[in-house]
């Protein structure tokens, strides 16, 4: 049987076609798009169904974040061109056929959908090989971004007469840095909706919460969080991490039973209807009692957790956030005798790295990792400073200053990774900032990572949602 496509569904079958915002919004981005783009013409590839196992079983639709930024339509198989110079914009899409009719329900024209984002040009899909063909014979420059799916990567090498492997590295530069200037600063819209999904994140997580006893499985733990996030939002905004196994940085293997005296790492999160994302961590003790060693471990990922909100501001390098936040923890790790010596010089040297070797956060928006499939180093990383090549802060997505309206994520760690601690051990590396025999001393201990969401407000920050999720110690017994 043919696959339905839900999205379709939830359009069509339910309810008049609409945008999540008002067309004036829709209208105003593309706007400043083309003041900063400045000439040539901008082409917008919507995203298409992508086939699971067959051609007509397909993974649920998830349109193009940078298409719903501009474009706001959330169905598969559109193009939209922009003219920056003329203004003139264009969305290329074909009418349903009675096939569709039947298959996926009716709609209304695309003449009609597509003034609800305030385009009132359309033509068939067919039409944009013309297109692109009459602006080449002038020799105007087309803009487009570096496609993330072999789909858009193949019908841009058609339409372009650009070789597939060679697409992503005549991608605009120029376009990438418009969108990323204009998708980091969130309008009071979009924060709106990245409440929602703040919301949705937290039931999942106290859904989590509230069954974590021994004996469940991590996969039960997993699908009730998941089942927060389908029947309040579009699903989650990412693989969910749910793991006894928390030094595995992205372990999705939801295989074991839950078994008193392990941490159990929760890192998941929900796409609001509006396809805006929320990310959270947390890390609990299987059955809500923390040994004495778990208390002191936690505390210090709580400190270092506390301290990045301490600072958040416009003006400050993320970066530096970073590395007050890894101070925390070093100087934690350090009263527990793992680390010694002076922890400033440990952390400019990147010693902390052996327990967290992660960042700090990335920005989030509409992607989980907002705007990544650009380029992470164009989005956390600009003209003023640039990625380090250290290992550890190498791994920092955002590094560039905060401006009122970034949304980050703020997610310190501590993993003991017998691996990691062994190879460094054997190499001598940093010998005087780490007790290795104390470090394969807390092995098994195995991850903590404490993540909450983050506004930079014009005077600081705020998080969003109406509260924090249970954090201390005391919080998270008391759930018990
Ligand atoms: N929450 C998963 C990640 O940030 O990579
Ligand atoms: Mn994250």
């Amino acid at each position: 049987m043919r696959t339905v496509r839900l999205i379709f569904l939830y359009v069509c079958a339910n309810s008049k076609f609409t945008t999540m915002f008002a067309k004036e919004i829709y209208i105003k981005r593309r706007e400043r798009l083309c003041e900063r783009v400045d000439s040539g013409i901008i082409l917008l590839p919507g995203n298409v169904d992508v086939s699971m196992n067959y051609p007509e079983n397909t993974y649920t639709f998830r349109q193009n974040s940078h298409f719903l930024y501009f474009a706001g339509l959330d169905l598969q198989g559109l193009f939209v061109t922009i003219d920056s110079e003329t203004r003139e914009t264009i969305l290329f899409a074909d009418e349903l056929t009675m096939d569709d009719i039947i298959w996926t329900g009716p709609k209304e024209s695309f003449k009609e959908i597509a003034a609800t984002c305030g385009i009132e040009t359309v033509m068939p899909v067919k039409a944009l090989e013309t297109f692109i063909q009459k602006a080449k014979a002038k020799e105007r420059t087309i803009h487009f971004l570096p496609p993330y799916r072999a789909e858009t990567a193949i019908r841009l090498s058609q339409l372009l007469g650009i070789p597939v492997q060679e697409i992503k590295y005549k991608a605009s530069e120029r376009l990438i840095r418009a969108i990323v200037a204009l998708r980091s600063v969130k309008g009071p819209e979009e924060l709106i909706e990245l409440e929602k999904a703040a919301e949705i994140g937290y039931k999942m997580h106290e859904a989590v919460m509230a069954n974590a006893l021994p004996g469940v499985t991590e996969r039960e733990l997993a699908a009730k969080a998941e089942y927060v996030a389908l029947s309040k939002g579009t699903g989650i905004s990412f693989p969910t991490i749910l793991t006894q196994r928390g030094e595995i940085l992205h372990g999705h293997d939801h295989g074991l039973t839950l078994e008193k005296g392990n941490f159990l790492v929760c890192d998941a999160g929900a796409e609001s209807l509006s396809h805006y994302a929320s990310d959270f961590t947390r890390t609990i003790p299987v059955g809500g009692r923390f040994t004495q060693r778990q208390k002191e471990l936690y505390q210090i990922v709580l400190d270092a957790n506390n301290k990045a909100f301490d600072l958040i501001k416009p003006g400050i390098f993320y970066r530096d956030v970073h590395l007050a936040s890894c101070l925390v923890l070093a100087e934690g790790l350090k009263s527990l005798g793992i680390m010694k010596g002076d922890m400033k010089e440990a952390v400019a040297q990147g010693a902390h790295a052996l327990f967290m070797v992660h960042g700090l956060g990335h920005m989030m928006g509409l992607d989980v990792h907002d705007m990544e499939d650009i380029g992470e180093n164009y989005v956390g990383y600009d003209e003023e400073i640039s990625r380090s090549p250290q290992f550890g802060l190498s791994s920092l997505r955002m590094g560039r200053r905060l401006q009122p309206g970034f949304v980050m994520t703020v997610e310190p760690g501590l993993y003991f990774i017998p691996a990691l601690i062994k190879k460094w051990q054997s190499e001598k590396k940093l010998t005087d900032f780490l007790n290795y025999e104390k470090a394969l001393d807390y092995v098994g201990t195995g991850g903590i990572r404490l993540e909450d969401d983050v506004v930079v407000t014009e005077s600081g920050n705020r998080m969003p949602g109406k509260k924090r999720l249970p954090i201390t110690p005391e919080e998270i017994e008391g759930l018990y």
